[in-house]
């Protein structure tokens, strides 16, 4: 028994030491990370899925448009580390072409973005010639210079409505597509057929309406990648930063969360007095964990790892990216 305190205390002091040891460490790579940006006029821009001492450095923390608009602003900036997927560094690359743009992980991949390629999207042109294609950002570039239009989780409907067209080509996300086609009353066909994002799909309707018996009073919030079942049942649905002023203007106390598990940290450090509970354990999506504060340092330090699209690509993805912010969203 004594034995067995013994060894408790001493597992435990061992962890508060470790704690202790990494917070010092990140400590010093914060202030080092800051000097590094200033010293190469950099500036870090971070998805709200970021690690929360990556979003605490940040100079800004945003949803996919918001992050893409922003590296277009940052006009005095000579580099921008983007913190987040791919397909988001490629916009920001494709955007600002006279910058050096960084990715901390090269690793950080969205899976949902490689399942659309060139050849699939020409398969359906082929298919449907006159029907105009709208592209989720989650898209590599090289796709994007395919379509006509780009949009993201926080506009899909609008950019869908803009089109002159009621039957529209859309992807890669199913259960977006689906989302869409409900706002919009248009016929939307998915390209691929079944495209998904792995991480949202794991969110289920039976562990929200458990929450629900616990919290009977809490908003339901569902990004638009989640399956229709939980679009179903949701009070709210849109993108992570749309999910963040929502909570600030709402008046309810208590939010069950259907996104990547990086968006508490904010929407706690935003609404202090509010309950967030997430609507399944730990979801989190591991391409997007890839980036660690280390590896920012390092991306900063030696100017890795450099986003580069072919121009014939980006001339044309711009155009797509261009079209999606001349619309007032
Ligand atoms: P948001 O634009 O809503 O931040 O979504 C990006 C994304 O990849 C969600 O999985
Ligand atoms: Fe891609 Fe899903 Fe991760 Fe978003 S959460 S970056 S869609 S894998």
């Amino acid at each position: 028994m004594f034995l067995g305190k013994g060894i408790y205390l001493s597992v435990r002091l061992e962890t508060v030491h470790n704690r202790l040891v990494y917070k010092a460490k990140s400590m010093t790579l914060t202030d080092e990370i800051i000097k590094l940006k200033r010293e190469k006029k950099a500036v870090i821009l971070a998805h709200n899925y970021q690690r929360p001492e990556i979003q605490d450095i940040a100079d800004y923390v945003g949803d996919s448009i918001e992050l893409s608009r922003r590296a277009v602003e940052e006009k005095e900036a000579e580099m921008i580390v983007f913190s987040a997927v791919d397909f988001m560094a490629e916009s920001a690359a494709i955007l600002n072409p006279e910058k050096k743009v960084l990715l901390p992980s090269l690793g950080a991949r969205c899976p949902m973005a490689q399942m659309l390629t060139v050849h699939e999207i020409k398969r359906w042109k082929v298919l449907y010639p006159l029907v105009p294609v709208v592209l989720y950002v989650n898209t590599l570039a090289s796709a994007k210079a395919y379509c006509d239009i780009c949009c993201t989780s926080a506009n899909a409907a609008e950019v869908v409505n803009s089109v002159n067209a009621e039957t529209v080509l859309f992807g890669p996300d199913r259960n977006l597509a689906e989302h869409v086609q409900r706002e919009t009353g248009k016929t939307i066909i998915p390209i691929p057929e079944r495209g998904f994002c792995p991480t949202h799909v794991l969110f289920q309707p039976e562990d929200t309406r458990m929450l629900k018996t616990r919290y009977p009073d809490a908003v339901s919030m569902v990004h638009p990648e989640c399956t229709v079942e939980m679009q179903d049942i949701a009070d709210f649905i849109g993108s992570t930063s749309q999910m963040c002023r929502y909570v600030k203007k709402s008046n309810a106390e208590t939010f069950i969360v259907a996104t990547e598990e990086g968006i508490l940290h904010r929407l706690r450090k935003e609404n202090p007095g509010k309950k967030f509970v997430l609507a399944y354990e730990d979801v989190v999506c591991p391409n997007m964990k890839l980036n660690t504060l280390e590896r920012l340092y390092a991306s900063l330090k030696e100017e890795k790892h450099v986003i580069t699209i072919p121009e014939a690509v980006a001339k044309k993805a711009r155009k797509a990216l261009e079209r999606m912010f001349e619309l007032k969203n």
